[in-house]
């Protein structure tokens, strides 16, 4: 490494390894952000960081590319009929799972989706808007909507479009749903596949149980079967 992505980054050199330092170095004169700010989320093979670009918040997504169970990846991957001729190289297939992740993303705001604009990617690090006020826009779970029909409604909308759009989130729940002044916003869309792959409707049919299980636990009327006449 350079001096300079020394010095800048150095008090992340226990965190993450020196690949990833640089990939964030290069983001950060790319403009996309100054520096990290403080952590949102620390999960088992990726961190959420909040940014900063002048006064503005930016959410940063890094893999870690010592923790990423890239077996995993590679299998879930190779299922997506987008990348069914992925070569079995470690970082590869990382860097794939990433960009696929951005893409995903990219397809959702075409259509409308209410996700989070996707700013650029690059390697194990994703830069998205940051979904939040002050603090980050709370997981659904942990704050209920207090319009929970409104709110419930508006997820219905949002998974029309990813199925018109030829995607499926398959790993939606409300872990993944972030609650922003009442309104929902979809986020982690890294298992998001499409819907002409061979597994899409067994993943299809495992968002919406989750779904309605869960409007159901809060008090909204619905079953699995309404909710996917709805959606497709
Ligand atoms: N754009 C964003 N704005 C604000 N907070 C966010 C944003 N993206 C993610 N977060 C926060 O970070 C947490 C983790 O993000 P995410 O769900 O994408 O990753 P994960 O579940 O750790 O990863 P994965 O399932 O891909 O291994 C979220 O639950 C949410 O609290
Ligand atoms: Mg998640």
């Amino acid at each position: 490494m350079t001096n300079k992505v020394r010095e800048e980054w150095k008090v992340y050199k226990d965190v993450f390894d020196e690949f990833t330092l640089r990939t964030l170095h290069k983001l950060s004169t790319q403009g996309h952000f100054d520096e990290l700010e403080s952590p949102i989320a620390v999960g088992k093979e990726s961190n959420v960081y909040v940014a900063l670009k002048g006064n503005k918040k930016i959410a940063v997504k890094i893999y870690l590319l010592q923790a990423c169970n890239f077996k995993r990846m590679y299998d879930y991957i190779k299922q997506d009929v987008r990348y069914t001729k992925l070569r079995k190289a470690r970082r590869q297939i990382i860097f794939s799972w990433v960009q696929r992740e951005y893409r995903n993303i990219m397809v959702a705001r075409e259509v409308n989706a209410d996700v989070p604009k996707p700013i650029a990617v690059l390697n194990n690090v994703l830069v998205l808007e940051f979904l939040g006020n002050e603090n980050p826009a709370p997981r659904v779970k942990d704050e209920w909507p207090k319009n929970k029909d409104k709110f419930f409604n508006s997820v219905i909308e949002n998974m029309k479009k990813l199925h018109k759009a030829g995607i499926v989130h398959a790993d939606l729940s409300e872990y993944n749903i972030l609650n922003w002044n009442d309104r929902p916003y979809l986020i982690d869309f890294s298992q998001g596949t499409s819907t002409k792959s061979l597994n899409a409707d067994e993943l299809l049919d495992r968002d919406i149980r989750n779904i309605s299980k869960f409007f159901n636990k809060i008090g909204v009327k619905t079953s699995e079967e309404e909710l996917k006449k709805k959606v497709i």
